[in-house]
């Protein structure tokens, strides 16, 4: 028998979203909308796993908003809802941190990486933010889960959450494992201060990323500025990989122009940095530009934005309802 597809994919507030969070994960929800049920979802809770301003944080859920719809997603195919207004997440999140091991938390590198040299000052809600993560995709059994590499162990960590609880309450097959969908040429967008890092708001300069927000004049800047070298571009691809920042500026070239890496690469070898980067600002500004105006003047209009999460939310809710009380059901709560 063939189970229904639903796509499921969360973005934290963080304010403004970045050319990772772009390639890494929305072009990829708005593809998938044309092709299956999609959920998405601001993610509010795991952002208050660190301090939020109140403020601010409610700004920041209105702009994810903004950026979800500028890219293409469209509210009257995908649900779209913030995740702390379906009372079902922290729900299930409680059940399921009753079937997550401490083991299994234990080996999660972004947890190592966020609470940085004094874990024991972390919050506990850092701790098992991957357990409310397994709560956003297994509320809705979701099947597929468009994310960008970096998410790669938290999905695991779901998947076997979601095969655990099926064997403990021996309902075999109950929650779908769901399987992640990971872009293949970039699913790792890397800061074009260091490319062996990956492009983060988290990372102190914003030289470091190009914002869905930035002008022409901003990426213009950001990208004559990325970190390159004196040499040529190399002439194949095995040297290339040896130049992770060179690398990284061609993957994310050859992705807007639709060109496989060869093909990209084809088209600068032996040439000077300073080609490669006119014709990738080139290529952001055609891309991006209109992304951020859209955001401007959506922002304009809250009101309408609100009523975007308010109408996903009542769907989200409906479908987490009924799965929540199956769930209950299976765990024997009353
Ligand atoms: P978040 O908010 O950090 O990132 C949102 C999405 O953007 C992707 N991404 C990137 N992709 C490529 N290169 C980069 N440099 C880059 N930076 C970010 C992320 O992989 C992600 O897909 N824990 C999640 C949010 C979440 C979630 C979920 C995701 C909560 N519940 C359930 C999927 C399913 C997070 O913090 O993503």
């Amino acid at each position: 028998m063939s189970k229904k597809k639903l796509v499921f994919s969360g973005v934290q507030p963080t304010g403004n979203l970045h050319l990772g969070n772009y390639l890494g994960a929305l072009k990829n929800f708005v593809s998938l909308q044309k092709e299956m049920e999609c959920i998405y979802c601001v993610v509010d809770l795991h952002a208050i796993t660190t301090l939020q301003r109140p403020s601010v944080l409610q700004s920041n859920v209105l702009e994810t908003v903004a950026s979800f719809i500028s890219t293409g997603l469209d509210p009257n195919k995908s649900i779209i809802f913030n995740q702390s207004s379906v009372p079902g997440h922290t729900q299930l999140a409680w059940i399921l941190n009753c079937v997550s091991r401490i083991g299994w938390l234990n080996r999660m590198t972004q947890f190592k990486d966020k609470a940085g040299s004094d874990k024991e000052k972390a919050s506990v809600g850092l701790y098992i933010y991957p357990n409310l993560m397994a709560a956003d995709i297994l509320l809705y059994k979701a099947t597929h889960v468009p994310v960008g590499a970096d998410q790669k162990q938290h999905l695991e960590l779901s998947r076997d959450i979601a095969q655990k609880f099926n064997n403990d309450f021996n309902c075999k097959d109950f929650f779908p494992i769901p399987e992640p969908l990971i872009p293949k040429n970039v699913s790792r967008v890397m800061s074009l201060r260091d490319g062996t890092k990956k492009m983060s708001k988290s990372e102190e300069s914003d030289f470091s990323r190009i914002n869905l927000k930035d002008n022409a004049d901003e990426i213009l800047k950001k990208v004559k500025k990325a970190k390159s070298d004196s040499e040529p571009i190399p002439e194949n691809l095995s040297n290339l990989e040896k130049k992770p920042e060179a690398l990284n500026l061609i993957n994310i070239y050859a992705e807007l122009t639709k060109k496989s890496l060869d093909a990209a690469l084809s088209e600068v070898a032996g040439k000077e940095y300073s080609f490669l980067k006119t014709k990738l600002s080139d290529a952001l500004i055609t891309e991006i530009v209109p992304i951020g105006k859209e955001i401007k003047r959506l922002l304009n209009d809250k009101a309408h934005l609100m009523q975007i999460l308010k109408k996903g939310k009542e769907k989200a809710n409906i479908i987490a309802e009924e799965n929540l009380k199956n769930i209950r059901e299976k765990v024997g709560l009353i």
